[in-house]
């Protein structure tokens, strides 16, 4: 364990409110991972903040027709408050409208630039005359020169999936004032990352103890070879470039963002009276800097950030980037403008924080996508924290109260299981700690869960109800072994279960501050006075599951009866159809393709040869899901190039309503032709 840490959490948007997805992805395992390590004794912060530039928030703020401002100063104040009750524990919550935010990304700008790490380019943009402005790529839209979709965004066509530049599109149109914009040159300041590969690469190559699936992209991308990056735009909204000549200009908000850490840890030292306080984390060799993201900010830190970081020389880089996977919801992908998510505010109008920490602690989608689903937070809930942790916890206190005037009895003689059941906490405490240690948290949550089976199970196995009449003294060693468990459990699940935990610990009659070093098999002394036991943890009832089912599906409209259907096309001849050959293929293989938010990349086995295809259902599958499927093919379609790889055919889906994609399947052989 490094000396100190620096952890930081995904700066959110502050376009929006914060929902189970930003959770399982960042916040929760940054919280659980900060909480124990100060459990640890570590010297730890954990910083985070609104990020509010770009345009997801003046898209945000079109939207609903007031100013960026507006929206940021909203949903800060908001997002910053709903952490705090679900028990995130943020040292600093900054945010990158802070005058320190801007003069301390403005200088980090000017420093690479000084140092001659930018390259200039000038290309060309499209350019609305009427409001004299250049159009990010969101702010275009018009036809799809690939597959003839009418809205297709100027960075991408959501119906086939293609990425696009907004200078591809046929007809653009601006989304502000509807006008035919121009093309316009313009200069930009780019990070030259094709140059710089090779340092990257190295840095790369030399980290260790890096999860699978970061790894994984990292390579990725480094195969494909890095492109330049422009860490200017043409916008008012961000911090302006400090550069004479670049008027309306702003930084690129992925270069300031992550310069968000540096400045919330100045502001931070700031509020704590030390003033350079702030470099301890930054600058000295000692401190380990962790990054907690998800997968879509994964080529920002471990690539794009890192870079500027070794360019401006003085900073520390990363020693870990744990980034998760995608939670979905209810077996779909999180939408939040179908509605199909769970807000966090909503919830804990009706929840308690610890309950859903606790469920999406066991179902962090730390490998994989993973999954949330209210049948689980019932069973979870019922079958682990009420009939294990909460049944064991009230049984060992109640009994003590009830029987021993709540004083803890001795343990005299002890047998085989006695000695057992305290060996596992010594036992569990390693394993739990080895298990956060390697950003494992589902382990670390389920060792501990286990120290609390142990603890019931050798209760009911010893029953006391029954060894209170015919042998005190066997009755007293359940009672003095349960209740150490108790104890250390309730130092033990404090990342997971802060509250609830505070509260043991106050029945049990232990002291505020203690550490995961107190942990041993006598925290309590014999003879130490102890509270009743109280319900920790209420079942949640069947009725309830059903009613958040119902919210959820009313609400992003799923499983309404009247279904409105795509309209018909013209009539085509027979010769029209018969001049596509349709075929069965087997996907022999699909490979995620990290630059683009919808494509994957399928391997095709058509029988008499196979095929590179790419298919625009990312969104809606995991690779490993599809692989060995059978499914049909155009066969006789352009090849065609997307995100630099050819694609040769495409492979037929039905697209329900809201956007669902299924597979057309078939058990007919490869290569058979389809009429
Ligand atoms: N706002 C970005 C998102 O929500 C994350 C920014 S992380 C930071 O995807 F590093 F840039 F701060
Ligand atoms: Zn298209």
């Amino acid at each position: 364990m490094s000396k100190r840490t620096l952890v930081t959490s995904a700066l959110p948007y502050a376009n929006g409110p914060i929902h189970l997805g930003h959770l399982a992805g960042a916040y929760l395992p940054a919280d659980l991972f900060t909480r124990y390590r100060r459990l640890k004794g570590n010297d730890i912060i954990h910083i985070s903040g609104s990020d509010e530039h770009g345009v997801p928030i003046t898209i945000a703020a079109e939207k609903k027709g007031v100013s960026p401002q507006e929206i940021v100063d909203e949903f800060h104040e908001r997002n910053k408050k709903v952490f705090k009750e679900f028990g995130i524990e943020f040292d600093y919550y900054g945010r990158t409208s802070s005058p320190l935010h801007r003069e301390t990304s403005q200088e980090f700008f000017k420093t690479l630039n000084d140092k001659g790490i930018f390259i200039k380019k000038s290309e060309e943009q499209l350019y609305d005359n009427e409001i004299n402005m250049f159009l990010p790529d969101r702010y275009v839209t018009g036809t799809c020169p690939s597959c003839g979709h009418e809205e297709a965004y100027g960075d991408q066509c959501e119906k086939c999936g293609t990425s696009l530049s907004p200078v591809e599109l046929i007809n653009p149109k601006s989304v502000l004032t509807g006008n035919t914009p121009v093309s316009r040159e313009t200069e930009h300041w780019y990070l030259p990352l094709g140059k710089l590969q090779p340092e990257i690469e190295e840095w790369i190559n030399s980290r260790s103890g890096w999860k699978a699936n970061v790894m994984g992209q990292c390579k990725s991308w480094l195969k494909e070879g890095l492109n330049d990056r422009a860490v200017t735009r043409d916008l008012t909204w961000g911090v302006p470039v400090p550069l004479e000549g670049a008027e309306n200009k702003v930084l690129y908000v992925w270069f300031d963002a992550p310069i968000g850490y540096i400045s919330a840890t100045k502001e931070w030292a700031r509020e704590q009276g030390d003033e350079d306080l702030w470099k301890t984390y930054w600058q000295d060799s000692e401190t380990s800097l962790i990054h907690f993201i998800g997968k879509d900010n994964i080529v920002f830190h471990c690539l794009m950030f890192p870079l500027m970081l070794m360019k401006h020389e003085d900073y520390i880089l990363p020693e870990n980037v744990p980034a998760n996977e995608f939670l979905n919801l209810e077996g779909r992908k999180l939408s939040t403008s179908k509605g199909w998510a769970v807000w966090l505010e909503e919830y804990l109008k009706d929840y308690e924080p610890d309950l859903l920490r606790y469920v999406l602690g066991t179902t962090l989608p730390e490998t994989k996508d993973s999954d949330f689903a209210w049948k689980d937070f019932q069973i979870r809930i019922n079958s682990e924290l009420a009939d294990i942790l909460g049944n064991f916890v009230f049984r060992a206190l109640s009994f003590t109260d009830n029987f021993f005037d709540g004083m803890v009895p001795e343990l005299k003689n002890p047998g085989e299981k006695e000695i057992k059941a305290l060996e596992e906490i010594d036992k569990s405490k390693d394993r739990i700690s080895q298990s956060y240690e390697k950003f494992r948290f589902r382990e670390a949550i389920a060792e501990t869960m286990n120290l609390a089976r142990t603890g019931n199970k050798y209760f009911t196995e010893t029953e006391p109800w029954k060894t209170r009449k015919e042998d005190p003294e066997a009755c007293g060693n359940t009672l003095h072994v349960s209740i150490q468990i108790c104890a250390a459990l309730s130092v033990l699940f404090t990342p997971v279960l802060p509250q609830k935990m505070e509260r043991l610990r106050k029945n049990l009659g232990l002291k505020n501050g203690l550490l995961w070093d107190d942990v041993n098999q006598s925290m309590i002394k014999t003879g130490s006075k102890i509270s009743s036991g109280e319900i920790l943890f209420h079942k949640i009832e069947d009725e309830v599951v059903e009613a958040e089912l119902k919210k959820l599906k009313t609400r992003a409209g799923v499983g309404k009866t009247k279904t409105s259907y795509v309209p018909l096309k013209k009539t085509t001849d027979f010769k029209n159809f018969a001049s596509l050959d349709f075929r069965v293929g087997l996907i022999k293989n699909a490979e995620d393709i990290p630059d683009s938010d919808k494509l994957l990349k399928l391997t095709v086995d058509l029988g008499f040869e196979t095929r590179t295809i790419l298919s625009g259902i990312k969104k809606q599958y995991d690779p490993e899901a599809i692989t060995g499927k059978k499914v049909c093919v155009v066969a006789n379609l352009e090849p065609k190039k997307m995100m630099g790889i050819e694609s040769n055919g495409m492979v037929l889906m039905a697209e329900e309503e809201d956007g669902d994609l299924h597979f057309l399947s078939t058990d007919a052989k490869i290569g058979s032709p389809v009429f």
